[in-house]
């Protein structure tokens, strides 16, 4: 690479005004320019724009839980920032970082994009709001109906609320996502009727805790009861432990649905990064 090559890496990645003004964790960007160096290493000439980078960032980063992360969809051109934990697990929940099964659902419906035409939609243990945002998005024209995210953290559902105002500065707020607070155990209490009729359920990364399996399943009759079962969900998970999907499978046939997998989302395009060695299964739920 000449100078003006690595002027211009560094400018499209740790200088790109999407990172300098939200940006990437800093050990992330730090690994990532120490990488570079190393690949340039019997290059004469480093440009001093990588040096100032890895300085920069330490200087930069005073939010020591929190990091952002940019999605930039090429075709058409929209990108998605989300600001995220950097823990897996913090505030006592598993929802403030993106998981795979939530990238490779979005993955699933960039090229599905008829699932969600015209649907109101419901998304359970939305996290940080990754989804919903992405189907609001006006660059994508996903068409979808009224898109509710909802989680039962306090947390999660106050991050979503900021991802979706930083992804969403000047829209009105009816056209973006709304996020709610809702418990899987207290679905029979949510002001439903304050909402659009459901006609598609959303769900990533939702099944790994079997002690929460009846609260789920009892939260999905509730919503397909109440649209006379003409309703869809479809459901990702990353596949850590066959026994516990396995389980929840059987649960599914037992209170009467139809499992249908979806297509092989590891064989996709992946728009967002995703870590293929992780499967992922988008199953489709109908009664
Ligand atoms: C592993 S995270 C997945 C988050 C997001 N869907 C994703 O894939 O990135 C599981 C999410 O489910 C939520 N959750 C777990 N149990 C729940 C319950 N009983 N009621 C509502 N939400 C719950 C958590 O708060 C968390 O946000």
């Amino acid at each position: 690479m000449d100078w003006d090559e690595q002027k211009a890496l560094i400018a499209a990645t740790c200088g790109h005004p999407l990172n300098e003004r939200y940006p990437v964790r800093a050990s992330y960007q730090e690994a990532f320019v120490k990488r570079l160096m190393q690949l340039l290493k019997d290059h004469e000439e480093l440009h001093d724009d990588l040096f100032s980078s890895l300085t920069s960032q330490k200087c930069e980063q005073q939010d020591k839980d929190f990091a952002y992360k940019h999605y930039l969809l090429l075709q058409p051109d929209a990108h998605i920032t989300l600001r995220e934990s950097i823990s897996f697990v913090n505030e006592g929940t598993t929802g403030l970082c993106t998981w795979e099964a939530a990238l490779a659902l979005a993955d699933y419906l960039m090229q599905h994009s008829d699932v969600v035409k015209g649907k109101n939609i419901v998304e359970l243990g939305a996290g940080t709001g990754l989804i919903g945002i992405l189907l609001k998005l006006p660059e994508l024209g996903f068409d979808a109906g009224q898109i509710l995210l909802t989680d039962g953290s306090a947390s999660c559902v106050q991050l979503m609320r900021d991802n979706v105002a930083l992804n969403f500065p000047k829209t009105p707020k009816e056209a973006t996502p709304q996020c709610e607070q809702l418990r899987w155990d207290e679905v029979q209490d949510f002001p439903w009727q304050q909402y659009a009729k459901t006609d598609l359920v959303l769900a990533a990364d939702v099944i790994y805790d079997d002690s929460q399996f009846d609260a789920l399943l009892d939260a999905l009759d509730h919503l397909f009861t109440s649209r006379g079962n003409c309703l869809e969900m479809l459901l990702a998970s990353t596949v850590r432990n066959v026994d516990t999907l396995h389980k929840f499978m059987e649960q599914l046939t037992n209170r009467e649905y139809k499992v249908t997998p979806c297509a092989n989302v590891s064989a996709c395009v992946s728009h967002f990064c995703r870590d293929h060695t992780a499967a992922v299964q988008i199953i489709s739920i109908k009664r």
